[in-house]
């Protein structure tokens, strides 16, 4: 039985005072725990007062994106030992906003996959189509590849959560369709099952984001291969996330 996550991407939202107001409101209202995985990603900046926060409870915290080295002359850059060491125990790689508007490629992706593993923080990789790949017919061969980049023996699926983003979901309103979800989802099982053998692609928990709210959570969250949700705008307000971690519980 795979527990459901549910995540928070706060994006580049949130001062360290909005952050833990924010995290607080989370933590007083959240009455599901146990059944659901709840996960914050604040800005790095605000990483510190959030895990201080969230320290005695099930709450977990992780980056938002990280390099693959682990120091060095990296001007700008956040490395997942330092992740590690401010109390993320999670790191999300690949998020589209990196691929299209940072310019990150599977081969960068691949080597922040590694590091990331190697610094005892867990992965939550995400992959997902554009628009026009969509109406090409190419959503399977691209969520493929996107696995492709950064799967190899190395990778442990125990430390990897996918999610399932399709760019033109993200952040427009338009959510996919829990039919249309749940093919990208099962697709994105059968071939982990391909990599990994059916118990451990069977344990992996795949998470849908893009325009989660709470008004059709619920409907994508029984969807069988969808395990969780990826939340953007509507995670940067506790009554609409908690909302969502509520039809994550109810899913279970
Ligand atoms: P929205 O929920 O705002 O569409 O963002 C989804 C997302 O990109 C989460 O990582």
């Amino acid at each position: 039985m795979r527990k459901p996550m549910v995540a928070g991407n706060w994006k580049m939202h949130k001062t360290q005072e909005e952050g833990l107001a924010l995290v607080r409101a989370i933590r007083a209202g959240l009455s599901s725990h146990g059944k659901v995985e709840v996960l914050v990603a604040p800005p790095f900046t605000a990483i510190q007062v959030v895990v201080g926060e969230v320290a005695d409870t099930e709450i977990k915290v992780g980056g938002q994106n990280v390099y693959c080295e682990n120091q060095g002359a990296f001007t700008g850059e956040i490395s997942p030992v330092m992740l590690k060491a401010a109390g993320c125990s999670h790191a999300i790689i690949g998020h589209s906003e990196r691929r299209h508007v940072f310019g990150e490629t599977g081969d960068l992706l691949h080597r922040k996959v590694h590091a990331a593993l190697n610094a005892g923080l867990d992965v939550i990789y995400c992959l997902g189509e554009t628009l026009e790949e969509r109406e090409g017919g190419q959503t399977e061969a691209v969520v493929e590849r996107q696995l492709n980049e950064v799967l190899d023996g190395d990778v442990k699926p125990a430390r990897m959560i996918l999610a399932y983003e399709p760019v033109w979901a993200i952040g427009t309103g338009r959510n996919a369709t829990p039919e249309q979800a749940q093919a990208v989802h099962a697709f994105l099982r059968a071939k982990t099952t391909g990599i990994w053998g059916p118990n451990a692609a069977g344990n992996l928990r795949i998470l849908y984001g893009g325009s989660v709210k709470p008004d059709n959570a619920a409907s994508l969250m029984i969807c069988p291969d969808v395990d969780g949700a990826l939340v953007g705008g509507a995670c940067l307000k506790a009554e609409s996330f908690l909302a969502i971690v509520g039809a994550a519980a109810d899913s279970v």
